[in-house]
């Protein structure tokens, strides 16, 4: 009988339930009517008087014992289970916040840039991105053996034959087939910012990309000089790099714009004084304009006798490296949050 009860003893020491009703059926079985315990009380009757005192108390302690672990064992996970519950069902509580996503890097410069324009008068205009040869290259005055129409420089989705064609089908390499369109649509005074994506067949470096993005501005009016150009550039140069900020204009080449220049603004970084991201020089390279062609303007049914007009195009991606010290182009490509989040506070 003395080991029946050490092994009952056992049994309820190493008991480690894990639902209130296995400690119900544990009470039972042990403590129940039928339970081992009593049948060990019953059988305790009858045990020779000389045994009675020992086996009496051991008797005792096992019944106290049992009864207090099945007491704090049921009280433990009746409180876990209210716990549990209380966590699902509680509706009051406040909800994990979803993670919230931020403007792209790129969309904040080009709204940047949309506004300074706004400030001046200017409205946006859009194209298409699947373009033809006319609105990109023709009514530019690019002529048919310009290197730009070219398979090495531009992507085509329908090319009629191995000549440039009118009716070849690309897409666009710049914004200014937005130039193109609205120059047909609309009369003079036109005011236009025009932001939008290009393509070019260029290998992917830490400074090209095939797909990119650009902002086009046009102004034609009666008596518009190069001198209302370079006030209005030299006015969005400040609004984007700050009050320090000048311009100087390089003289170049664009087919629908003459004279052409090509413009830097002073290097933000070292303050003019040169330093590795400006190469020393102290300028940085940021957009190309120039007086509107007036081939260009006739194209378009605009008399160049009596307007004049000038056109600015720059990349996107090129003012936000310069803005925001951003080395490689690629990053702004990639969606990867770790880089994206970084613009969180730029809103
Ligand atoms: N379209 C030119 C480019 O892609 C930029 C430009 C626009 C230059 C308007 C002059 C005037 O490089």
């Amino acid at each position: 009988m003395i080991e029946k009860i050490n092994e009952l003893l056992r049994q309820v020491e190493e008991f480690s339930p894990k639902a209130a009703a296995e400690v119900e059926e544990f009470r039972i079985r042990i403590l129940g009517k039928k339970g081992e315990l009593t049948a060990l009380m019953d059988e305790f009757k009858s045990v020779a008087p000389e045994l009675k005192r020992e086996l009496g108390q051991k008797l005792n302690a096992l019944k106290n014992e049992a009864l207090q672990r099945i007491n704090t064992l049921k009280e433990e996970l009746q409180n876990a289970a209210a716990d549990s519950a209380s966590q699902v069902g509680d509706m009051t509580r406040p909800g994990t916040a979803e993670e919230l996503g931020s403007r792209h890097p790129i969309s904040l410069v080009k709204n940047e840039i949309v506004e300074v324009f706004a400030r001046l008068g200017y409205t946006v205009a859009d194209g298409p991105e699947i373009e033809d040869d006319q609105h990109v290259f023709s009514s530019l005055n690019f002529p048919p053996e310009h290197p730009a129409r070219d398979m090495q420089d531009t992507f085509f989705i329908e090319k009629a034959s191995s000549e440039p064609s009118e009716k070849d089908i690309l897409l666009r390499t710049h914004t200014s087939s937005i130039q193109v369109r609205t120059m047909e649509h609309q009369k003079p005074p036109i005011r236009v910012i025009c932001p939008g994506r290009v393509f070019r067949n260029e290998a992917i470096s830490y400074r090209a990309h095939c797909i990119f993005h650009q902002i086009e501005g046009l102004y034609i009016d009666e008596g518009v000089s190069f001198a209302d150009m370079k006030q209005s550039l030299l006015y969005f140069a400040k609004e984007i790099f700050g009050e320090q900020a000048q311009i100087r204009m390089r003289p170049s080449y664009f087919p629908f714009t003459e004279p052409s220049a090509e413009v830097d603004v002073s290097c933000n970084l070292c303050g003019g004084k040169g330093c590795p991201v400006c190469k020393g020089t102290g300028w940085l390279e940021i957009m190309g304009c120039g007086m509107v062609d007036p081939n260009v303007l006739k194209a378009s049914n605009i008399d160049p006798e009596k307007y004049s007009g000038f056109a600015f195009g720059m990349g996107i991606e090129r003012i936000a490296m310069l803005k925001y010290g951003v080395k490689d182009l690629r990053l702004y490509f990639e969606n990867d949050v770790r880089f994206l989040h970084q613009f969180d506070d730029a809103l």
